[in-house]
């Protein structure tokens, strides 16, 4: 599922947008990864109907990806994304230019969608099969808002944020470059 632009403000500005991201979406995996992934340990076979242990071991690594990739944004590439907000002029990075840190985030961005694609598909689209228990049935349903709010942030990274500091570099680079 693609989220449509609607549910989201397209007059966001870098800093607001860098704001959001930690706080509505950087923290709700902090807060709920880690839970689900505990329910989904005390759930049993005879719970799920599914392939358990590769849902089990997939929401490990996703969770594990995940943190690493969030650290990664909140300790570089979203302070320099401020930075560039509020700049007078060019501003350097260390990791070459913009386009490079974004480029590796949107790779990252890919492995997640590859790895959603395959929770979707050990949980047959998040439908519980006959059989299995209510406690399932309710994990499961946490387990598809938390899905779907992560297309949310990888989408307003990749469709909202990156683009405007792009931009942003452009004008500052194209503004040094006059004076
Ligand atoms: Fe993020
Ligand atoms: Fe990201």
């Amino acid at each position: 599922m693609t989220p449509s632009p609607a549910s989201t403000s397209l007059s966001q500005s870098i800093p607001e947008l860098c704001q959001d991201l930690v706080e509505n979406h950087h923290e709700y995996i902090r807060a709920v990864g880690p839970a689900l992934l505990r329910q989904a340990v005390d759930l049993g076979p005879h719970d799920t109907r599914a392939d358990l242990p590769a849902l089990i071991l997939l929401l490990r690594t996703l969770l594990r990806d995940l943190d690493t990739h969030m650290l990664k944004e909140e300790a570089i590439l979203f302070p320099y994304c401020q930075r560039l907000a509020s700049a007078t002029e060019a501003v350097s990075m260390h990791c070459g230019n913009t386009a490079n840190p974004i480029r590796a985030m949107d790779a990252e961005h890919k492995h997640c969608q590859s790895q959603l694609i395959t929770l979707a598909r050990l949980t047959d689209n998040y439908t519980p099969a006959a059989g299995s228990s209510a406690v399932y049935a309710g994990w499961l349903e946490q387990l598809k808002l938390f899905a779907e709010d992560l297309k949310i942030h990888i989408y307003k990274e990749d469709q909202l944020l990156f683009p405007l500091a792009l931009a942003r570099d452009a004008e500052l680079r194209g503004a040094d470059m006059v004076s």
